[in-house]
């Protein structure tokens, strides 16, 4: 297949490319704008493959998109491109309204002119994958409770509601113009490549560095987290053999205290790294309470018992040997880590197409 994938500098996305790449025959468009969240480092190991290519463009700009579209004549176009970070949606949910609602909007038409052009047979296998998350559920206070696909959506935060927009968007897409969608729903990933702002590699590297751990409010909250090339199978998995119109839960039955994760990443350091820095004696003594997030959700739980009964797809990892991978990859990564925090490995250009080729 020919699959066009969107923020496939990210987090996740780059796993996902990465996945295809090397594990599959599939070939890969990456189309990704290069905010502060796209590296391209993250794609070192498969830029120069003959199967990936790489275009810098906003999901926003329909003319850039559709000539993509017609160049590439994508057979699935997996959406991950979003402005993705809680926080920075408090501070200024100004991008998350622009490229979350308003650049889906824009990615759904353009996608949707190419795909009226296919021929029948063409048009009934195309898949429009949107990537979404749990957030879009609010929170829950029963401690049995799980989200399930359908569960109401009662997003809490700016970033939350931006997702829970779009999701409405790619159903209403369907349901009008007959546009072949499925939507996954995903808890919080974890794993190599996340950027320093997120909770695991914030503790991981500050506690290398000998700062404080922050941690909001009590560090009750309660989190289930996914090895992020669990979430990258299962979203080729949805995109290849899901059902059309179909919601996917997707979740690592892994629920944790946000304070028990940088407990357990503490421990982890201890054995991997038990060279501490200067004056810590303990790097669980570098925990730090700080004023709770406002709006911060207390639980998030998830029910992925549908892809695993439909689809077969079940997490390779536990919460403790995803970890484990985590922490010991940002230990032998800590290069990648520094260009990421002096800000060195924006203007990277690796297996990027230039505009003036694209649009000849
Ligand atoms: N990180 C998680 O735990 C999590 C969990 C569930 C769902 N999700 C969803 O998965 C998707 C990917 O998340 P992530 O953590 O990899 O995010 P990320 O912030 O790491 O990456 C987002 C990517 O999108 C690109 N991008 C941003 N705006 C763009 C635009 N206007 N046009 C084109 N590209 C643009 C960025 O350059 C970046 O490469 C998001 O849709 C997010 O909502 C994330």
């Amino acid at each position: 297949m020919r699959i066009l994938v969107t923020g496939g500098a990210g987090f996740i996305g780059s796993a996902v490319v990465r996945h295809l790449i090397s594990n599959t025959e599939h070939e890969v468009l990456n189309l990704d704008k290069l905010t502060y969240a796209g590296n391209l480092e993250s794609l070192t190991a498969i830029a120069s493959n003959s199967r990936y290519e790489f275009v810098q463009a906003d999901i926003g700009d329909q003319a850039t998109v559709s000539a993509v579209l017609e160049r590439f004549a994508p057979q699935a176009i997996m959406h991950l491109a979003a402005e993705s970070h809680v926080d920075r949606s408090i501070d200024g949910p100004s991008d998350f309204i622009q490229t979350n609602i308003v650049g889906t909007y824009s990615l759904l038409e353009a996608t949707r002119a190419y795909w009226q052009t296919l021929p029948a047979a063409e048009r009934e296998a195309f898949r429009f994958h949107h990537i979404s998350t749990d957030e879009v559920y609010g929170d829950l206070h029963g401690v049995d409770d799980l989200f399930l696909e359908t569960t109401p959506y009662a997003p809490s935060s700016p970033y939350s509601a931006s997702k829970a927009a779009s999701d409405h968007l790619v159903r209403a897409w369907q349901r009008t113009y007959g546009l072949p969608v499925l939507i996954t729903n995903c808890s919080n990933n974890y794993g190599p490549y996340h950027f320093p702002e997120k909770l695991i590699p914030l503790v991981i590297l500050n506690a290398l560095a000998g700062k404080p751990l922050p941690v909001y409010g009590d560090g009750l909250q309660v989190r289930d987290w996914l090895y992020v090339e669990d979430h990258a199978r299962a979203l080729v998995k949805v995109v290849t053999e899901g059902e059309v119109g179909e919601t996917y839960n997707i979740g690592g039955h892994n629920e944790q205290k946000n304070i028990d994760v940088v407990r357990g990443i503490c421990a982890l350091l201890e054995e991997l790294a038990p060279q501490r820095p200067a004056g810590v004696a303990h790097y669980a003594d570098l925990i730090t309470f700080v004023k709770d997030r406002p709006g911060h959700d207390l639980r998030y739980a998830i029910d992925a018992g549908k892809i695993e009964r439909e689809l077969g797809w079940v997490p390779e990892e536990t919460f403790q040997s995803g970890l484990r991978k985590t922490v010991q990859w940002y230990l032998d990564n800590l290069e990648w880590c520094r260009r990421v925090q002096d800000g060195s490995y924006q203007g990277q250009r690796l297996g990027m197409t230039e505009h003036k080729d694209l649009l000849a």
